[in-house]
């Protein structure tokens, strides 16, 4: 095995064994240099009462890690006491408790994999989760063994005047040779995934908040120079999610300081190490020029969502990385709670549902579909997927829902009473819960041992004569791989039943079973949990029209007959405003599917009047608020349109897609004009305002797909007089996703403004690299070319190359297999430098099976071909081989 490389093996959950050893405390020293650093670290070990094996050996994990002096209880330990592996170091016959003391050099300078510590431009910084830790100096890297650790951090004093740690601050001061110290100790037990430091020269934004007992809290966000007008939206909303926290659940902060560094060469978005986070500048640095409303919100949710974890994730933390959903799904659920608060629910919750049906359901029904807790993994970070993260949001929000906001209260609070100091399991969570709520939790917890998206079918039956009406719904879920056979879940099931008005019925139900209570009132939750059961309703006198699954109370995918006429109805009447776009999506889905089948049948593609009808109702509904106009108004995309088919027929679905916009534009000109007239224009930074512009710019982008020369010309004069980026890109968009005689006009005008922004840069690479055109390929290969694309760094891969493979539909499935062999070598290139990104970039191929044969031949040839690379990281061979499998 080559230097560094980790072997692939399977690593299973059923194998969960105690730590040999603990560690209590830590101590190190960190000295940084331009060629090296060096580590010094003296480690506290005990024995753990909990492990019961005999204990011959000690093995610490370690990686690329050169060591220089190992000592125990302070005595150099000879060459016979130690045994240094590929990836260990294994300590011969450890004493019941000792101190090790080891010194160990590492390149940060030559770390292109971004874990463990490493430079960003020319800034020090570390990236722990999941097993970066190990990369740093040898330990325990695992989430279950906690301590408490103080850390001296040495550098040069002129060129990183900031030496930041975690916890408080205990003391710094000059040192010779123009160095200088500074140290930092941590209180509060942690996993090592969750240590940080950062070294650095930084424009600083500060400010304070007191927490609800009245400890002073300095809150300190770390920039690149030149970026404080970046910061303040990042410290609102800091401030908020304090509050926010304290408010909802009680919970308050713990450390006298909270600090966030925004760095830009990151794996991910953000990571919570313990009071000092660390972040990717897309998620800190925001102002009205630089940064859209989505990036806005963006910026609100991470930072929140990062904070939060200080209670989930920090304080209870994982006994073991498969239950990472224990703090991911966890913690997304509170950040899209807060994000609810913050803004408009609705559109809050059907954007979070988007991503549950195109990217969830698509992983949930391919080659890497696992349940929220999975049974096994080859690479851990292969395993912070939508899955862990999104679905594990909505299992939380399904026991919300099924406990009630005060039942689910009072089940987080005794576990945080229970387990505040612990590593502990999924079970653990859902059983405080139990607990507190003396409610039988166990089906529930199926949702964490079984993948794959359930099927509910729903049929309804209304008898007249008895004024009864009954629902049937059956579930199944599909085989995933390993799980053949499932077991029924539980489903909280929400619904309301419409009258002839629209008005929601009074329920009035009683399940068959006799543990159901009756439910009155206006909408249900009926508490699915066999394979098939009816929900009968009496006193209901009139056939009703179902809203079904409102809110989308269970990451299921529904099947139910309406016809365009009732979902029209449910667009324009249902009181659940999440049922009303639910109802747009399936109307407009459903002629973009049936266009498609024409267009494969060689027939004319036709759209019907009832959908343009609606939409034009929406455009006229001055009693919706403008965003969540904008989002009725905006049609499905392929990725959604794809996750509704078993075969996809790309070629027809995009045609099939662009004629509808197209139809769809023309027929409403007029009235869309009117209203992107009407609200465009708004500048501030409140919701309504932010409101207005997802109006006039979903209009805007509709307007340009008419291919009206009118409509490009009011979207170059927008993108020029834009008064906020929003508006300027979203006019840039329209522009670069047609054929307008000006598309190219608008992207130069639009480098040479901000040649100089890299986060607004990464948007024009993306904008290009997703154009429905043609050329799109050509594009990008071109685009690899400019000044400011950085294979090196993260968001710049993802600004173009993911973009292109994952949100590029027409041109990564080119016919001739173009866009196939271009990912695929840039696969091959990034498993050297950044096996990470690799597989998340390779992730492209996954639902290969789900093509046409031709489509599917080329992308088995190009997995293939990367299967037999020399040097392939267990990231990638990971996700391919299961794709091949
Ligand atoms: N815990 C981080 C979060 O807040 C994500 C870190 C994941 N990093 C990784 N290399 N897998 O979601
Ligand atoms: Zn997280």
């Amino acid at each position: 095995m080559a230097k560094g490389e980790v072997s692939k093996t399977t690593k299973y959950r059923e194998q969960y064994q105690p730590s040999s050893y603990l560690i209590d405390r830590v101590d190190m020293l960190v000295e940084l240099f331009e060629s090296h650093a060096e580590i010094h670290s003296c480690l506290a070990l005990r024995r753990n009462p909990l492990f019961t094996g005999a204990v011959e050996e000690l093995r610490l994990d370690g990686e690329e890690l050169e060591l220089k002096s190992i000592a125990v209880n302070d005595q150099a330990l000879p060459l016979s006491g130690y045994e240094l592996q590929d990836a260990h170091l294994v300590i011969r016959q450890p004493a019941e408790s000792f101190t090790l003391k080891t010194v160990v050099q590492i390149k940060p300078q030559d770390n292109t994999r971004l874990e463990g510590l490493y430079k960003s431009g020319s800034k020090f910084c570390t990236q722990c989760e999941a097993e970066g830790f190990r990369r740093i100096t040898y330990f325990l890297d695992r989430p279950d063994v906690m301590s408490v650790y103080d850390v001296t951090i040495r550098a040069d004093k002129n060129a990183y005047p900031a030496l930041l740690g975690n916890g408080n601050p205990a003391g710094s001061g000059e040192l010779p040779e123009g160095r200088h110290w500074a140290r930092w100790h941590d209180p509060i037990p942690k996993p090592c995934y969750l240590f940080a430091l950062v070294a650095g020269d930084f424009d600083l934004l500060e400010d304070s908040f007191t927490t609800m007992s009245g400890h002073p809290v300095a809150l300190k966000i770390y920039v690149d120079k030149g970026k404080l007008d970046q910061c303040a939206h990042a410290m609102r909303s800091v401030k908020k999610a304090m509050q926010w926290d304290e408010e909802v659940y009680g919970r308050e902060y713990d450390l006298d300081i909270y600090q966030i560094v925004a760095v830009s060469d990151f794996n991910m978005g953000a990571m919570e190490n313990k009071g000092l986070n660390i972040f990717n500048t897309k998620y800190v640095l925001a102002n009205e020029m630089t940064a859209t409303d989505a990036d806005y919100d963006g910026v609100e949710a991470v930072i929140a969502h990062e904070y939060f974890h200080n209670w989930t994730g920090n304080r209870v933390t994982c006994r073991d990385w498969f239950q990472l959903s224990l703090k991911e799904g966890l913690t997304v659920f509170r950040d899209q709670q807060f994000s609810m608060d913050m803004g408009s629910p609705t559109v809050k919750r059907l954007d979070d549902v988007r991503v549950i049906r195109t990217a969830q359901f698509s992983e949930d029904s391919g080659p890497m579909a696992h349940p929220i807790r999975p049974d096994s993994y080859v690479e851990m970070n292969n395993f912070y997927t939508v899955t862990v993260y999104n679905k594990g949001a909505e299992v939380i929000r399904m026991l919300h829902t099924l406990l009630g906001a005060d039942g689910f209260r009072k089940g987080m609070d005794r576990y945080f009473e229970r387990h505040d100091g612990q590593a502990v399991t999924c079970d653990d969570f859902v059983q405080a819960h139990a607990d507190a709520n003396q409610r039988d939790l166990e089906q529930f917890k199926r949702w964490y041992s079984q993948a794959g998206t359930p099927v509910i079918n729903v049929s309804d039956h209304y008898d007249a004569a008895n004024q009864r009406y009954t629902l049937t719904l059956k579930q199944h879920c599909p085989a995933t791989p390993g799980q053949k056979e499932k077991q029924p879940f539980f489903i909280p099931f929400k619904i309301g039943l419409l009258d002839k008005a629209g008005n929601d019925l009074p329920l009035n139900w009683q399940s068959k079973d006799a543990d159901d209570q009756a439910i009155y009132g206006r909408e249900a939750v009926l508490p699915l949990q066999r394979a098939e059961q009816q929900f009968v309703f009496e006193h209901i006198g009139e056939k009703p029209l179902p809203s079904l699954l409102r809110d989308f109370s269970a990451p299921v995918k529904l099947r139910y007959d309406y016809s365009d006429e009732q979902l029209a109805f449910l667009l324009a009447n249902d009181s659940s405003l999440f049922n009303r776009w639910d109802a747009a999506q399936q109307l407009v889905s459903r002629v973009m599917l049936n266009a498609a089948e024409q267009f494969r049948a060689g027939e004319e593609m036709r759209l019907p009047a009832i959908v343009t009808e609606a939409l034009a109702a929406v455009l006229d509904n001055h009693q919706l608020d403008n965003a969540l106009r904008a989002r009725l108004l905006q049609l499905p995309d392929i990725g959604y349109l794809q996750e509704l088919v078993e075969k996809i027929d790309i070629d027809a679905l995009v045609a099939a897609q662009q004629f509808i916009k197209r139809r769809v534009a023309e027929t409403l000109y007029q009235p869309l004009r009117d209203c992107f007239q009407r609200v465009r224009g708004a500048t501030g930074l409140d919701g309504d305002s932010a409101g207005r512009r997802a109006l006039a710019n979903t209009c805007l982008g509709l307007l340009v797909d008419s291919t009206d020369a009118e409509a490009y010309q009011l979207a170059h004069a927008q993108l020029h007089e834009a008064k906020t980026m929003t508006d300027r890109f979203a006019a840039l968009r329209a522009l670069a996703h047609s054929a307008a005689p000006n598309r190219q006009q608008a992207l130069d005008d639009f480098t040479h403004w901000y040649v100089d922004e890299a986060l607004v840069m990464d948007k024009w690479f993306t904008v290009q690299a997703t154009a429905p055109l043609a050329s799109a390929l050509q594009e990008v290969q071109k685009l690899e070319q400019h000044s400011a694309f950085d294979a090196k760094n993260p968001n710049k891969v993802r600004a173009l190359w993911m973009a292109f493979s994952h949100a590029n539909p027409a041109g990564f499935h080119r016919a001739d297999g173009a866009g196939y062999q271009f990912i695929a070598e840039r696969v091959a290139r990034l498993n050297q430098s950044n096996p990470q990104l690799a597989a998340r970039l390779v992730s492209a191929f996954n639902r290969w099976k789900r093509y046409d044969d031709d489509r599917q031949q080329l992308m088995l040839k190009e997995l293939k071909a990367l299967l037999t690379q020399s040097g392939l990281s267990p990231d990638v061979f990971e996700i391919v081989s299961k794709s091949v499998e």
